[in-house]
């Protein structure tokens, strides 16, 4: 099948280069040039697991092509999928002007009936009015059906999670579109699950709402956790035992970030009070997720007392493991307020400082391993649960800390393995471990 994908950030890059391994002939497009320039020569432009070796096999194939030139990819092909960013506008709602912009485009340029997809992550109702948008500035007597067909793919494992979904949601009026589409991702496997356009885009935004209502649930519980003594993993791991709550995404720690999980709620908030539906459940979500990002630096006052003048170690800066998007990560938060206390902040991310040094505050200073990090801290805060730091000889901490003070923001380590050591050791709604030692060892407080 000829097909042609519009934006080549996370969302159209994996779906083009999994498309192509399957065999289809991709074209992908993105009005960066710099972008497309790295891309011709097999570059990922993004770190995600496996997709640059598919990348680079799949251009060699001569099955996979990138370009600049929106016209002519929309000319001859049979599916245009677009994926172009839908970021959030100061209210909460999706700034859908790339859409609108690629419709346009579209509308000016295709000359053969086609299927026109809409994978980005758009407000309800899109479909219908994209659909009608193009419609309206159709230069060709062409005939066209539109898809709703959302993503549900985790950074770090898109590659992955393309291959073996869960399920490939496709949203149309149209049998032909239904099955045309349902053909081109046979050879994933997956069922699909065929709907109608609205529904469709629903699916996306209760998905993300519905798995940041157990983030933000589990947290909750994890704060009652630290104050009944009570431990929040095991808790988890008793919920998830009863099949209808499952072990995923019960994780407590510094709440979630990234760029799907905060946006996405925010305009499904956005879209129910568009029709007058005030979503409390949601808000509270968001809330509670805002409250999270802050506590662990609450802790570290409380333990510290005066945190002026300390060097404080923060491991991992990405918004969760093997990316390095750092797009609403806690970190930011974290350290600014670290910052604003006047502490001496140094932190270190596998992959993620060059992105980081964008964001973060000034003051914060990056290095390239965790133990420049962590030599002469007062306190390590571990922000990220990299591998790195979970595999890592806790011994490290002993040695080359000031105060081997943790708090651990991800539960990286097991109570029993911490206990080993002379760590002071706070994580999210699990007892201390050694929190004697701030009277009786090392702190002069
Ligand atoms: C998410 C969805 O999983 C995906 O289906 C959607 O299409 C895009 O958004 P992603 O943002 O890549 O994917 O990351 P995910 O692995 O879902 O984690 C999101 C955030 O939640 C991270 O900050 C992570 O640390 C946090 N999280 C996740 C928790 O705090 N606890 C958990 O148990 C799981």
């Amino acid at each position: 099948m000829e097909i042609t994908v519009v934006g080549c950030g996370y969302v159209g890059l994996v779906t083009a280069v999994c498309l192509s391994h399957i065999g289809h002939k991709v074209t992908c497009v993105d009005i960066d040039k710099e972008k497309i320039n790295q891309l011709q020569n097999g570059l990922s432009p993004i770190y995600e697991t496996g997709l640059e070796e598919l990348l680079q096999k799949n251009i060699a194939l001569g099955r996979l092509h990138f370009t600049t030139n929106h016209k002519d990819s929309y000319k001859n092909t049979e599916v245009i999928i677009i994926a172009v960013g839908t970021p959030p506008k100061q209210d909460g709602s999706a700034n859908l002007d790339s859409i609108y912009q690629t419709a346009l485009d579209i509308a000016k340029s295709i000359v053969n009936d086609g299927i026109i997809v809409i994978k980005s992550t758009v407000p309800v109702g899109t479909n219908s009015k994209i659909q009608r948008y193009i419609q309206e500035n159709l230069i060709s007597n062409v005939h066209f059906d539109m898809v709703s067909n959302p993503e549900f793919l985790r950074e770090g494992s898109a590659v992955y999670d393309t291959f073996y979904s869960d399920r490939i949601v496709i949203g149309t009026n149209s049998e032909r579109a239904a099955r045309t589409l349902s053909a081109m991702y046979k050879k994933f496997n997956t069922q699909a699950f065929i709907t109608d356009p609205s529904t469709a885009e629903m699916i996306k935004y209760a998905s993300n709402a519905f798995l940041a209502t157990k983030i933000s649930f589990i947290n909750e519980i994890s704060n009652i956790c630290e104050k009944v003594g009570a431990n929040v993993e095991d808790v988890a791991n008793g919920m998830g035992f009863d099949k209808r709550i499952g072990h995923a995404f019960l994780n407590a720690g510094i709440g979630y970030g990234g760029s799907c999980f905060p946006k996405d709620t925010r305009a499904l908030v956005h879209i129910a009070s568009d029709v007058e539906h005030d979503f409390d459940l949601l808000k509270s979500v968001i809330n509670v997720n805002n409250k999270q990002q802050k506590l662990l630096v609450q802790k570290v006052v409380s333990t510290l007392q005066e945190i002026k003048g300390q060097h404080i170690a923060v491991l991992g800066l990405s918004f969760k493991p093997n990316t390095s998007d750092i797009r609403e990560a806690p970190s930011i938060k974290i350290a600014e307020q670290l910052i604003e206390l006047g502490a001496n902040v140094v932190a270190y991310d596998p992959i993620a400082n060059e992105n980081a040094k964008a964001v973060l505050p000034n003051e914060v200073r990056l290095v390239s391993t965790k133990e420049e990090a962590i030599n002469g801290s007062d306190a390590v805060l571990i922000l990220t649960e990299w591998e790195e730091f979970k595999d890592m000889d806790l011994q490290i901490y002993v040695e080359l800390m000031n105060k081997p003070i943790i708090f651990d923001g991800r539960n990286c380590y097991d109570l029993k393995r911490v206990k080993k050591h002379n760590i002071e050791y706070h994580s999210i709604g699990r007892p201390i471990i050694n929190a004697y030692m701030d009277t009786t060892l090392f702190l002069e407080r």
